[in-house]
């Protein structure tokens, strides 16, 4: 019955969207792609090759044409057998590890500002969803690359309390850094992914509230569920 849906799932940084994506669609048995991965493998590639990155105040007139670059870049998705997850693959390599350091962190609201990127990111997340049956994670997933979607779920938290989630993980996988220099990052990324020219991380209309400030991850999973039933309801 919804084995079709497509849910987009956006909101701010470590809100715990891919947590809450990931279990949803185990449970639905749909696919589940993080679009943020795209943008921060496409920022590794950057890193990588030198490409120059521009500011947000220096988006206008960039003196660099992004498309041949953008040309040599291939994202794909594989399942991995054994978390049942799709994972994300540069030009062939599975990158997931490589970019969710802090570098790939403070590089990427700059380089997911730049309209070429945006474009192919954008072109390429929609081809993941022709076939339908699909939960995307993302910031404009509900507002510009699945406007039609099934159900649109906003997550927003208490910035201290998501900063304070992300500084544990870092520090469980032996990230030597300071709390400060995460909520700098959280609360420097939420403004520059609200304020950039190209679509930015807004609320779709339609979309519903999920604020786990206090919420645990079955509660959350649970919050998301009672919507989709309702929509079972609707249809
Ligand atoms: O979800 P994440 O923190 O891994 O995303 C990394 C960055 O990518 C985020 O700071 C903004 C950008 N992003 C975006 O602009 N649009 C998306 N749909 C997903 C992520």
């Amino acid at each position: 019955m919804h084995s079709r849906m497509i849910i987009a799932i956006d909101g701010f940084s470590s809100c715990g969207k891919s947590t809450v994506a990931k279990a949803i669609a185990k449970r639905l048995g749909l696919k589940y792609i993080d679009s943020g991965a795209m943008y921060r493998a496409v920022t590794l590639y950057f890193m990588r090759n030198g490409i120059p990155i521009p500011d947000s105040d220096e988006l206008v007139d960039f003196p660099f044409d992004f498309n041949p670059v953008l040309d040599k870049i291939q994202i794909t998705f594989q399942v991995n057998p054994a978390t049942g997850l799709s994972e994300v693959y540069l030009n062939g390599e599975n990158v997931e590890q490589p970019i969710r350091t802090m570098e790939i962190s403070e590089q990427v609201s700059h380089v997911s500002a730049i309209k070429t990127v945006r474009k192919k990111m954008v072109e390429l997340q929609q081809q993941e969803g022709e076939q339908g049956g699909l939960v995307m994670d993302g910031r404009d997933i509900g507002t510009t690359v699945f406007p039609h979607a099934d159900l649109k779920i906003f997550m927003k938290a208490d910035p201290m309390i998501r900063a304070d989630r992300r500084f544990k993980e870092l520090v469980s996988k032996g990230v030597e850094i300071t709390v400060e220099e995460v909520i700098s990052n959280v609360v420097g990324r939420d403004y520059e992914d609200s304020h950039r020219e190209e679509s930015p991380l807004r609320k779709a209309d339609d979309a519903i509230v999920l604020d786990n400030s206090h919420l645990n991850q079955e509660e959350q999973v649970e919050f998301v569920v009672k919507e989709i039933e309702k929509f079972k309801v609707g249809c």
